[in-house]
């Protein structure tokens, strides 16, 4: 993949010679069966995005998982998805230019100003953390991975989420930035890679949607695929609720779907049992969101890159980094 600006990331995806398996294909292992030892399909000619391939077959149950258009790899488990519906339906909506555009506003400001609203790569920065590869679990339309690429601090960027839509549009809005993502159709409680498999694994907006046993084996999971592991989830304080009731007062629904913010206490929980360390913890807050779509108007807002710690008070997401020992 490549990135435009900033990144050091490499021009193309890494092309599989005729004999020689492809890279790549060492992070992946069968969701069906969990066996580790895949083979790329033949080559034949058409677009097949990073892949450079037509699809992957294991080499235990036999299972193919082809790449289809948009050059996305289909990776999901058999088994009844309906319960995703929801998800593929609001993805399927989205229009992928008007995406581009706002990443465009948003990702040309001052690196500092957008690390003052973007906290996955401020929270990689505190720590001193760059990544050879990421890989982004319900990655929707990929902001969070886009916020670490944009800031040079990943080279190979792997996406993964259950809806079609949102990787076909996701595709789109990567090549319009100069970068060329492994794209996934995938599913968090089967994760098709192997223990260890990458630097780090990020999520944003992903396990308020589940909880309970369900919530920890997912976490679990996460924690299994990679070294690190960065986290945002909206945290149960004054101002969520506030903005929650506010957002349902106007669509006259909360159209986020079932969520259920969580506390520092649970998510530390969470990430203990699935066998991580916590390192460091930020917010995400109010002010600093409204201040940053203001700033995308109003130019010379781009100065207040300054978070002043009371901002606390309006936290609405909390954000964790974590590590695995893996
Ligand atoms: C609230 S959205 C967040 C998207 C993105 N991270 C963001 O913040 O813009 C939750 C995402 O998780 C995906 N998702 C939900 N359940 C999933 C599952 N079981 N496996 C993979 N992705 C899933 C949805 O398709 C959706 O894109
Ligand atoms: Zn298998």
């Amino acid at each position: 993949m490549s990135v435009k600006k900033k990144s050091p990331a490499k021009k193309t995806a890494p092309a599989p010679r005729a004999g020689k398996a492809p890279a790549w294909i060492g992070k992946l292992r069968c969701p069906a069966c969990g066996h580790g030892t895949l083979t790329a399909l033949p080559r034949r000619k058409g677009d097949f995005g990073a892949w450079g391939v037509p699809g992957v077959r294991c080499g235990k149950c036999r299972q193919a998982y082809p790449v289809v258009e948009g050059g996305i790899l289909q990776m999901i488990p058999q088994g009844d998805l309906s319960r995703y519906a929801y998800w593929e339906q609001l993805h399927s909506a989205v229009d992928p230019g008007a995406t581009i555009e706002a990443y465009r506003r948003s990702f040309g400001q001052r690196q500092a100003f957008v690390e003052s609203y973007y906290c996955l790569p401020r929270i990689s920065r505190r720590l001193g953390w760059t990544y050879r590869d990421s890989v982004e679990l319900g990655c929707g339309w990929g902001v969070y991975s886009m916020s670490l690429a944009r800031a040079g601090m990943v080279k190979e960027v792997w996406l993964l989420d259950i809806s079609l839509s949102a990787m076909r549009g996701t595709g789109k809005v990567y090549q319009a930035f100069g970068i060329k993502p492994f794209l996934i159709q995938g599913e968090i409680h089967s994760l098709p890679f192997k223990d260890g498999a990458f630097d780090v694994s990020l999520s944003g907006g992903l396990y308020e949607h589940f909880v309970g046993e369900e919530q920890q084996a997912l976490v679990k999971e996460n924690c299994r695929i990679s070294k690190r592991v960065l986290c945002q989830v909206p945290e149960g304080s004054t101002a969520y609720w506030i903005y929650r009731r506010l957002v349902t007062w106007k669509f006259g629904k909360w159209p986020f779907g079932f969520e259920v913010p969580l506390t520092r206490r649970r998510l530390r929980e969470l990430y203990e049992a699935g066998g991580a360390k916590v390192l460091a913890w930020d917010f995400h807050n109010l002010a600093s969101a409204v201040l940053f779509h203001q700033a995308r108007k109003h130019a010379w807002l781009q100065a207040l890159s300054w978070r002043p710690g009371a901002l606390y008070l309006v936290r609405h997401d909390a954000v964790l980094a974590a590590e695995t020992g893996r």
